[in-house]
């Protein structure tokens, strides 16, 4: 476990080149694991589609967010809500069409708007902050990657995932080879395993073979639950601590405990 000191919190961007593979519900999902396992978290949704806050119960029809924060150039701090235990949350929000375009303007120079705006929230006293993106390339995306310590890009066991392997790594490459610091590096990791399906077990194995220690060895399987979580605006890992799809957020927390320390 990291100390308890005031030093930079290990960042990570969940990012994926393909729409509906379960970003955002691995972003809750982990957040929630890195604070069972004692850390201080803060998860922070650069999506416009506002999704991250239904897995975290967090009042949905509350606009502020960092969008609006950005905007107005107020701190971030005044739009962070607290979650469960010691889960921090920074909402997108919900911006008018006009202030939408003025926002997707604002934020295509680097990614010093994010760095600036994270700079009063997990500065001090977060372990971990985690960052839910839009699926396919965007200047979210970029901004994440440039400021992240380490890329999870999720994929599903199945050829369209596989396929797009090279060009996320193309795309994630150039993005991180941007930033000045310490990166861990770009992994893979597999959600909606389901060990009964030999297409998924082969496209694993092959994924395996091309990614190496690249892949994450902790997959999450396929599990109803998720689905039924969301629907319950909770997280996995609040909805059926026991179930399979918690279980593996649990081990993919340790195996980034492990690599990130
Ligand atoms: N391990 C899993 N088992 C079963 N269902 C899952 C699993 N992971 C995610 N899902 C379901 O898949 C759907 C898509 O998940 P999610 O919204 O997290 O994807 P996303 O990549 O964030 O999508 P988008 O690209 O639109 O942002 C949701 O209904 C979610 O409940
Ligand atoms: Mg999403």
């Amino acid at each position: 476990m990291l100390g308890k000191s005031n030093k930079r919190p290990k960042r990570i961007a969940v990012v994926s080149p393909k729409g509906g593979v379960g970003k955002t519900t691995v972003t809750a999902n982990l957040a929630e694991a890195l604070v069972g396992r004692g850390h201080r978290v803060c998860a922070v949704d650069l999506d416009a589609q506002n999704a991250l806050q239904f897995h975290l119960s967090s009042d949905p029809v509350d606009p502020a967010g960092l969008a609006s924060a950005t905007l107005r150039a107020d701190d971030w701090s005044s739009v962070t809500r607290q979650g469960i235990d010691k889960l921090r949350f920074l909402p997108y929000g919900f911006l008018s069409e006009a202030h939408r375009a003025r926002f997707e303007a604002a934020v295509v120079d680097g990614p010093a708007w994010l760095s600036d705006g994270l700079s009063t929230v997990d500065a001090k006293n977060i372990d971990f902050t985690v960052f839910d993106t839009p699926p396919g390339p965007s200047e979210f995306q970029r901004a994440a990657v440039e400021l992240a310590d380490l890329v999870i890009v999720v994929v599903l066991p199945d050829a369209a995932s596989f396929i797009t392997v090279p060009t996320v790594e193309r795309t994630i490459e150039s993005y991180a080879g941007t930033a000045s610091r310490d990166f861990k590096g770009l992994f893979f990791l597999v959600n909606r395993m389901n060990e009964g399906r030999v297409l998924c077990r082969d496209v694993r194995a092959m994924l395996s073979q091309r990614l190496g220690e690249r892949l994450v060895p902790a997959a999450v399987r396929f599990d109803a639950a998720a689905e039924e979580a969301l629907a319950a605006q909770q997280t996995v890992l609040a909805y059926e601590p026991e179930g399979r799809a918690a279980t593996d957020f649990d081990a993919l927390a340790a195996w980034m405990e492990q690599t990130l320390r």
